[in-house]
């Protein structure tokens, strides 16, 4: 489990992130929703080591890394797929797929997970090709890969359906309801895309100007209002 205590946040002066606190539960998928500017990004960047926290803590099962460095976490478990996708553009599928390994040695570092290419065979057809020449929902879907290559217990996705055509949206939530159907990760999903994370939630958290505002079941999202709360 997650635990996110308290966390506060600044760039210069301005206060991002005020007192955030909530729980990302194992075989269970979490959608952080909220608008433009919000601090999703900053939230989960804290949470990844990559800009460092100025008050609160954040543990992963049981233990404080609020103070470990990025590549720490990802040790521990942790794998972040970013607002953007940020895969290698130049670099062949296959081995943007290897970099994804940089956690283990030996054997396990030099060969892709079977399994990456059952979740996600187009990136099996495409393993030769370059990364940049893919399209924006298979650049998707190979960042994802690359994150669950290295076999993470908690997987943080920031939009992964922002500027991805409905049917490769599909698939990408498919793959999420499964992965938390197996019972063995956590999941934490930051969405703007409403029905997406409405379908996937199994828990949710609205956040506005830097504070989780709302927060319920994901069966409740509905009668709670939600989808007013986060229409563009
Ligand atoms: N590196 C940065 N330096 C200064 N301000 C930033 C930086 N990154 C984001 N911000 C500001 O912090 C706020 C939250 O941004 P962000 O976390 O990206 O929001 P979201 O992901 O919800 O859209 C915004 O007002 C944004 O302009
Ligand atoms: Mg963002």
């Amino acid at each position: 489990m997650l635990q996110v205590n308290e966390l506060n946040q600044y760039y210069g002066g301005s206060h991002i992130l005020r007192g955030v606190s909530f729980e990302v539960r194992v075989g269970e998928v979490t959608c952080l929703l909220g608008r433009n500017g919000v601090g999703k990004t900053t939230l989960l960047k804290s949470l990844m080591g990559l800009v460092p926290v100025k008050g609160g803590s954040v543990s992963w099962q049981g233990k404080t890394i609020t103070q470990r460095k990025p590549h720490q976490r990802v040790q521990a478990g942790i794998a972040y797929v970013p607002q953007g996708r940020e895969i290698f553009p130049r670099l062949t599928v296959e081995e943007n797929l290897l970099m994804g390994l940089s956690r283990f040695s030996g054997r396990e570092a030099k060969a892709v997970p079977d399994e990456i290419y059952q979740l996600f065979p187009v990136l099996k057809e495409m393993k030769l090709r370059r990364g940049g020449d893919l399209s924006g929902g298979q650049q998707q879907q190979l960042a994802i890969g690359r994150a669950l290559a290295c076999k993470p217990q908690l997987l943080i996705l920031d939009e992964p359906t922002e500027g991805i055509q409905p049917s490769i949206i599909k698939e990408i939530g498919q793959v999420i309801r499964h992965l938390a159907g197996r019972g063995d990760m956590a999941i934490l999903l930051v969405e703007q895309f409403y029905d997406f994370a409405a379908e996937l939630a199994d828990q949710y958290l609205v956040m506005s100007r830097g504070e989780i505002v709302q927060r319920g079941h994901g069966s409740a999202m509905e009668q709670e209002g939600v989808r007013g709360l986060v229409a563009i």
